[in-house]
């Protein structure tokens, strides 16, 4: 049996969090009463009360209506800043952090002072915690797509990010669509990754890696139904930022012992572990890692494996990639 403390102790890597989604409580609460914001809950406990989701269209009802409470880049930093003492906490040495930059700029939110906060908390973090990180944007899957490129194009203005994902609700929402905009990206340079396959069927999957030529697939937990896909996902060794706290509290899978992620693991994919939304699927990266390598008897030797995976799957230099494994 594995214990936080224990697993702590382990350098991590972090693939997949939406800073939106590491927003806790006891934050929130005090955002919405800084900026004036009025939530439908006032207190810890009915906060908790709305943190239970159906399904993922569900969660993000909730998720993008606690995100109004985030006005200014002080808020952003604070956010962010938060997360990344989390990491230090955690011994998680370098994350890649994404954001929804399209919920922000709906409610009016300047770009430039969202992403103002979020680098100036990295830096900050880099400096005090040692804790490094990049940051990628999503392209929110169920907004027009003829926004998504004129946006992109702001952002290459203003710089800093490392790459672009797509994110938001997966049902009758492909990642084909995309097509133009994630072309331009890598045009520039930038890297590319794509939720697929979480609520979404195997041929998103195969769409993202096609289509957008993503280089990781975001969850990807539904490749399991088709063996063609798993096959193609084994031989190329994408990786998958695997979020088993988020599969189970949004009901992919129906608890952690049901989850698929020892016979992905067994099947020799590239799996990664990562929390999505901590602040709402209830724990970090390492109680990710403890109660579903518990919940399924996985190894240490496993810990080890998607620690290693993750570092190759990291959007950071050959020579730094071997100085951290
Ligand atoms: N935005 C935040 N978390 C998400 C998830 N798990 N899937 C899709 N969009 C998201
Ligand atoms: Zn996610």
């Amino acid at each position: 049996v594995f214990e936080i403390e224990q697993l702590k102790k382990i350098p991590k890597v972090e693939l997949h969090v939406h800073i939106e989604g590491t927003l806790e409580p006891d934050l929130l609460l005090k955002l919405a009463e800084r900026n004036g914001v009025s939530l439908p809950y006032n207190d810890l406990e009915s906060v908790r009360e709305v943190f239970r989701f159906q399904d993922l269209q569900g969660f993000l009802n909730v998720y993008y209506s606690a995100s109004k409470c985030l006005q200014k880049e002080q808020d952003f930093y604070d956010l962010t800043l938060a997360y990344l003492r989390k990491c230090k906490e955690e011994n998680i040495v370098y994350t890649e952090i994404f954001f929804d930059p399209q919920t922000h700029i709906a409610r009016g939110i300047a770009l430039e002072e969202v992403m103002a906060g979020i680098f100036a908390a990295r830096s900050e973090a880099e400096a005090r915690f040692g804790v490094r990180s990049q940051v990628i944007p999503c392209f929110e899957r169920d907004r027009p797509v003829g926004d998504s490129l004129p946006l992109l194009k702001t952002m290459e203005r203003i710089g800093g990010i490392v790459g672009i994902g797509l994110d938001s609700a997966e049902r009758d929402n492909p990642p084909s669509i995309f097509n133009e905009t994630f072309a331009y990206a890598r045009s520039i340079g930038l890297h590319c990754v794509a939720h697929a396959g979480e609520e979404g069927p195997p041929e998103y999957i195969a769409e993202a890696l096609d289509i957008l030529a993503v280089e990781r697939i975001d969850h990807g937990v539904r490749a399991m139904e088709s063996t063609a896909l798993m096959q193609r996902l084994q031989v190329e060794q994408t990786p998958l930022t695997v979020c088993p706290f988020s599969n189970v509290a949004l009901g992919v899978f129906e608890d952690l012992a049901c989850h698929n992620v020892g016979k992905l693991l067994e099947a020799g994919l590239k799996v990664t572990i990562n929390s999505d939304d901590p602040a709402y699927f209830g724990g970090y990266l390492t109680a990710n890692i403890v109660d579903t390598w518990n919940a399924l008897g996985l190894s240490l030797e496993q810990v080890i494996q998607v620690q290693r995976n993750a570092i190759d799957a990291t959007f950071i230099d050959a020579a730094e990639k071997y100085r951290m494994h």
